[in-house]
């Protein structure tokens, strides 16, 4: 298999009530991999519009979601933060991706269905197709890891799937371009920690999510202190107590959400949680929880509103972000049109 440089790239729709699913699922683990890897963070516009956007909102929320990353802790002068549709080329591979991508594979996609619904003909093409646009998104950069919670899972089987049929298909040009064996790195999903999957604080089977009707069933990342403590004081639980051992979360999807969402926000196991509160009753164990979670999301939800501001500040972090995305894309997509066979370039 070909080396590829160890690159990460993620990506966070700014459709608006970033919530602790997001933060624990994906931002907190981005802030992780600085450390390790030249990372690229990217607030991806162009996916959200594949369901309506009200234009001001759409403004207003990428900016959000930009502040959420740097709040967070995410620093855009070492690595890259910018916002889709600021690089063109993101829209031009996902071209190319729609013509290697079969009807069968997005067809199977789930958050297609979930999100078309029964109404199928009505939903726009570009929700169909949102899985080439997100495998444009790190082939472009030639990612080798991305982070990302539970629920993208299946795209990036199908972003690999992507790159291999490309690698195949285009293989003796590939080689021809002297690009070697692959043009395209077979990414890894990071899908790691004790929340990849938060759960709705009303129903501990349902996933936390942006759109859900109850206000009540996320905790969102612009809450403050009060009401952090309010949801989860009434979030959703059983009349038992805490178990003692890990087995004992097995049937009992809330207790399993809430220990997960501590033992993350802790930076520690669910093992380690239980082996703290095991026998503990819920009335014990949730002020310790909202306790956490505001000491971790209150100094968040205050630097977003101190940056939030000042929109132009924001703005020029998304502009040199770009610049710099710009510049690595234009290199592969250079490479993508010689391998395809398109003549010229720019
Ligand atoms: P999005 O915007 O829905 O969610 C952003 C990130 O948050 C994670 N997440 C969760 N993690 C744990 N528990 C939850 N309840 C929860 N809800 C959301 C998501 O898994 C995601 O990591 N298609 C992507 C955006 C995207 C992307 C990309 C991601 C576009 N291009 C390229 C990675 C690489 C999405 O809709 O995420």
């Amino acid at each position: 298999m070909k080396a590829f440089k160890p690159r990460v790239f993620s990506g966070v729709q700014p459709t608006g009530n970033l919530h602790l699913g997001n933060y624990l699922g994906a931002i907190a683990r981005f802030v992780e991999m600085q450390n390790s890897h030249d990372c690229i963070y990217c607030v991806v516009d162009m996916h959200a519009i594949t369901v309506w956007q009200d234009p001001k909102e759409l403004a207003r929320n990428t900016r959000e979601v930009t502040a959420a990353f740097i709040a967070a802790g995410i620093d855009p002068g070492k690595h890259i933060v910018f916002n889709q549709s600021q690089v063109h080329e993101h829209a031009e591979l996902a071209w190319v991706f729609n013509c290697v991508a079969r009807m069968g594979w997005l067809s199977r996609m789930t958050q297609f269905k979930e999100k078309a619904g029964k109404d199928r003909e009505n939903a726009s093409v570009g929700l169909f197709a949102y899985p080439s646009l997100m495998a444009a998104d790190i082939l472009l950069y030639l990612a080798t890891h991305v982070p990302v919670g539970d629920d993208q899972k299946q795209h990036l089987e199908l972003t690999r799937d992507i790159a291999q049929k490309f690698n195949n298909d285009f293989a003796e040009s590939i080689a021809a371009h002297g690009y070697g064996e692959a043009f395209f790195p077979e990414t890894e999903p990071l899908i790691q920690g004790p929340a990849t999957r938060v759960m709705s604080l009303r129903e501990g089977t349902k996933k936390m999510s942006k759109s859900d009707a109850s206000d009540y069933s996320r905790i969102n990342l612009t809450d403050d202190a009060d009401m952090i403590a309010l949801k989860l004081r009434k979030a959703k639980t059983d009349p038992e107590p805490l178990p003692s051992e890990i087995a004992g979360l097995k049937g009992r999807a809330e207790a399993d959400n809430l220990i997960g969402i501590y033992a993350a926000l802790a930076g520690t196991t669910k093992e380690a949680v239980i082996a703290e509160f095991g026998g503990s009753q819920f009335s014990a164990f949730k002020p310790k929880l909202a306790d956490l979670a505001v000491e971790r999301l209150a100094p968040i939800a205050g630097e977003m509103r101190r940056l939030l501001a000042d929109p132009a500040h924001i703005d020029a972090i998304l502009k040199d972000g770009a610049e710099r995305a710009s510049a690595i894309a234009a290199e592969t997509m250079k490479g993508v049109r010689e391998v395809v066979g398109f003549v010229g370039g720019r």
